[in-house]
């Protein structure tokens, strides 16, 4: 039996991955939340995930060989099917009903990979965010990702906050003080937090060749962010005047550009995470190409997260007893942090076949 680590919640959808990243005939090995973990398709394509871990002497499954349906281990042949039931120990008649590995409930939607990583009877697909995927008909999305040595805890804080944009994203996304000088309007919602704000009379985000028409827009940045990491974003540009004109609410009026995008954190360990990212215009604002240069801005602007947020791990680690001081704009990352303590589950809840 495994024990559930302390820091994690479990009870949600993690993403594990990118649908294409499984592709068919072979086991993928990959450590979510402190678990070593194996993906595998059946014959008809169906995504599997079961502990990458045999029943026999804990060798890895990922070392094994998809027969059919089944896994086999590599080491000395024992043989489990997609439920994690093994059926075949060579050399040995009888079975013991106890020679089963975990499997984890999975889903693919659009072009995501899902995992619950908690009590498998609580896995509801009501829960699983609305993310897009690359053949959304209303966005043309483009994905990345990229792997941090730091807590994940620490990205949500990030993605929590969009006030690091005016000084972390000036190289990448030209971003103006504009986004910290208006506080933004967060709200609670189930499984999360709704962030809307309102940037005036900055240069159009993303810097893309094609809007530098506009030199000065309004822009309404307006996301959900969602248990236990999951950021969806829609964003639109408007022509100076529109924020004050549409009352700091929602936009009315001419829309210039639109775009929309998906991120997920998932902790590999506790102190290391996977970061999944899409991005993209709407499709009657944008083509692949648009698409392609503003995947390639937004990678740019990740590897400045990345830097400033390892960094601040480093030291964080340093610094046992330090305490934060939380400022104004830390708000809405308060409001995330105790929904997700509130949603962390003691060890000996996580349920075992
Ligand atoms: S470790 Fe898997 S069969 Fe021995
Ligand atoms: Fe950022």
């Amino acid at each position: 039996m495994t024990h559930a680590h302390p820091n994690f919640v479990r009870n949600c959808w993690y993403v594990a991955g990118w649908d294409y990243e499984f592709t068919a005939g072979t086991p993928h090995a990959r450590t979510l939340l402190g678990e070593p973990v194996v993906f595998f398709r059946k014959s008809d394509g169906t995504l599997v995930a079961m502990a990458d871990r045999c029943v026999h002497r804990l060798a890895p499954l990922s070392l094994g060989r998809i027969e059919g349906d089944d896994i086999r281990c590599m080491y000395h042949g024992m043989r489990f099917t997609a439920d994690g039931q093994c059926i075949e120990i060579p050399g040995q008649n009888v079975i013991p009903p106890t020679a089963c590995v975990r499997t984890y409930p999975v889903t693919e939607q659009g072009s995501w990979t899902w995992i619950w990583m908690g009590d498998p009877l609580l896995a509801d697909p009501a829960l699983l965010p609305h993310a897009r995927g690359v053949d959304d008909p209303e966005w043309v999305l483009k994905t990345g990702q990229l792997d941090y040595a730091a807590p994940h805890e620490l990205i949500n804080d990030n993605l929590l906050d969009l006030s690091h944009l005016a000084y972390v994203h000036v190289a990448s996304f030209g971003a103006t003080t504009g986004w910290i000088s208006r506080q933004p309007r967060t709200t609670q919602i189930a499984r999360g937090v709704r962030v809307d704000r309102w940037v005036e009379g900055a240069p159009p985000l993303p810097p893309l060749p094609s809007l530098a028409v506009h030199e000065s827009v309004d822009m309404w940045a307006s996301y959900e962010f969602l248990i236990p990491g999951v950021f969806l974003m829609y964003t639109s540009l408007h022509p100076p005047g529109t924020a004050a004109a549409s009352k700091y609410d929602a936009p009315a009026g001419d829309v210039l550009f639109s775009n929309f995008t998906c991120q997920a954190v998932t902790p590999i360990t506790a102190d290391s995470s996977r970061y999944f990212f899409s991005w993209g215009p709407g499709a009657a604002f944008g083509d692949e190409v648009i698409a392609q240069q503003m995947i390639d801005v937004a990678m740019a602007a990740f590897l400045e997260d990345k830097q400033i947020i390892e960094a601040q791990a480093r030291i964080i680690a340093m610094s046992p007893g330090e305490k934060i001081m939380p400022n104004a704009a830390d708000k809405t990352v308060t409001i995330f942090q105790r929904m997700m303590e509130r949603m962390k589950q003691p060890a000996s809840a996580c349920a075992q076949p």
